[in-house]
């Protein structure tokens, strides 16, 4: 079995400067990631399973876009965070490489993105992008995208040209 990642405290400055260092990001943007992605939970649908998750992007021109999980009266069809995010973010034109994915819930230890978010992620993202998972205690977990999906299907193995 994997070993469980380390849960790093927001709250500490050794923690977040390592995290910067590590992943390139300056701490201002990882706060405003934390921030935003806390603060995107409120904006939640989630009358079914009462789960919020918030989710804030950093955009290859370094804006942040946020969003929320929306669920359905049928079930199947509601969608998590951070597929409504990107899928935000996508629409208004963000067409680069996505730099940081934040996604924030109300539980300890921090939640990470479903099977198939990360998968939707993958398209828009290089392997070692970041993501950040904040608990509900400002607590967080930091893993690559390639931890998170090891020996992923992208659009690099699509021998099609590309549109738009
Ligand atoms: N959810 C997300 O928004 N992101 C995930 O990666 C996992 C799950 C949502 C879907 C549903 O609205 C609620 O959390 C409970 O599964």
């Amino acid at each position: 079995m994997a070993p469980s990642p380390e849960v790093l405290s927001s709250k500490n400055s050794d923690h977040v400067s390592q995290t910067c260092k590590d992943y390139s990001i300056t701490p201002a943007q990882f706060e405003e990631l934390r921030k935003r992605s806390v603060e995107a939970k409120s904006v939640a649908y989630c009358p079914y399973s009462n789960f919020r998750v918030g989710c804030a992007l950093l955009t290859a021109d370094d804006s942040i876009v946020t969003g929320a999980n929306i669920e359905n009266a049928s079930y199947p069809v509601g969608t998590c965070a951070e597929r409504v995010t990107i899928g935000k973010a996508v629409t208004e034109g963000h067409r680069g490489k996505f730099k940081v994915v934040a996604v924030a819930t109300d539980i300890s230890p921090p939640a990470s993105p479903c099977g198939m978010c990360r998968q939707f992620i993958r398209e828009f993202c290089d392997l070692t992008m970041p993501i950040l998972m904040f608990d509900q205690n400002l607590d967080y977990v930091v893993l690559r995208l390639e931890d998170l999906l090891p020996l992923s299907f992208g659009p690099e193995h699509l021998q099609v040209e590309r549109g738009s």
